[in-house]
């Protein structure tokens, strides 16, 4: 085959069934012990030959992609620069064509699925054929969450989230997608843990209950299990999110489980059955509240389109 003139990759939506904080390390980061689950909503990254960096975003309905840099402090620029590095490639570059269905600053790592897709449209588009374990290591580089959108499906991640190794999953989930219109900042949210410092937090031990309840194919046990240890700084920081838990309890009943994705703004109620998700989705749409439902687990990132 011919070198291609543009790749496009897709990288899915991630979130997070379990995220225990332990306490901040001297490099400012707070070391993890997280279950990440890549759902079925995605960024598309076109990769064509240039001789300069460009990139240029688009949005789905409901996106707004007012606030993504259109310049090289753009995160899939940076991961295109990184990769050229690694390779001790100069002079290469590409515009980047990036097509946003995942909501921005809403905890579900876009911008991660979108460094992830750089990463890939590049080697395919440069022909670099980087091994799996260095596409990894530049990816930790680029940030906590971007490796696992490299890996996808369902795993477990250490260190400060960068650390992935996939994990046994035989439960499938519809989730209830629940964006915010304001987008809220990590690293604030990390520093109100901070402050709160909560004494019922998980840390970073080991999600025993949850891994089990995945390998077993339990998704009741596995919605019993879901956890998030920023939950309670980012509502004390977000007074309408704790508010909407119980307008989301109010018109899907008592028993659903309302699940902050990451360090938010984004929540998710999960659905072991897709009938009874599409009821609840339809019951959203009547309040007129925005969601999207989304599959999991899905796969991480693949390449969709060669030119
Ligand atoms: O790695 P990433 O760029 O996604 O991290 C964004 C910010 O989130 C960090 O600068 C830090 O403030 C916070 N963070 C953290 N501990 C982690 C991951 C992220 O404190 N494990």
């Amino acid at each position: 085959m011919s070198a291609p003139v543009s790749v496009t990759v897709r990288a899915a939506a991630k979130i997070n069934l379990h995220l225990g904080v332990g306490a901040v390390r001297d490099d400012g980061f707070h070391p993890l012990a997280t279950v990440y689950q890549a759902i079925g909503l995605y960024e598309d990254v076109t990769a064509t030959r240039a001789d300069t960096w460009s990139i240029h975003t688009i949005a789905d309905a409901g996106i707004d992609p007012d606030g993504v840099p259109d310049d090289e402090t753009n995160i899939a620029i940076r991961a295109g620069r990184a990769l050229a590095e690694h390779h001790g490639l100069t002079g290469h570059a590409a515009h980047l064509e990036v097509h946003k269905g995942i909501p921005v600053a809403g905890g579900l790592a876009g911008g991660s699925a979108d460094a992830a897709a750089a990463l890939v449209a590049l080697d395919r588009l440069w022909g670099l054929e980087t091994s799996d374990d260095d596409l990894l290591a530049i990816a930790a580089d680029l940030g906590s969450d971007v490796p696992f959108a490299l890996l996808g499906g369902t795993a477990i991640g250490t260190g400060r989230g960068e650390l992935v190794e996939p994990l046994e999953n035989n439960a499938d989930l519809w989730w209830l997608v629940v964006p915010s219109d304001i987008g809220l900042s990590t690293p604030q949210v990390y520093r109100k843990y901070d402050d709160l410092a909560p004494a019922d937090a998980a840390g970073d031990a080991h999600p025993a209950e949850l891994v089990a309840a995945l390998a077993s194919g339990d998704a009741g046990a596995v919605i019993g299990a879901l956890r998030n240890d920023l939950t309670a700084p980012a509502y004390a920081l977000r007074h309408d999110l704790a508010a909407r838990v119980g307008e989301l309890t109010g018109l899907l009943g008592s028993g659903i489980r309302v699940l902050l994705s990451g360090s938010g703004p984004t929540q998710l109620v999960p659905y072991a059955d897709l009938e009874r998700a599409r009821l609840a989705a339809a019951r959203l749409t009547e309040a007129g509240i925005a969601h999207w439902l989304a599959p999991a687990p899905v796969a991480g990132v693949h390449v969709v389109h060669y030119d």
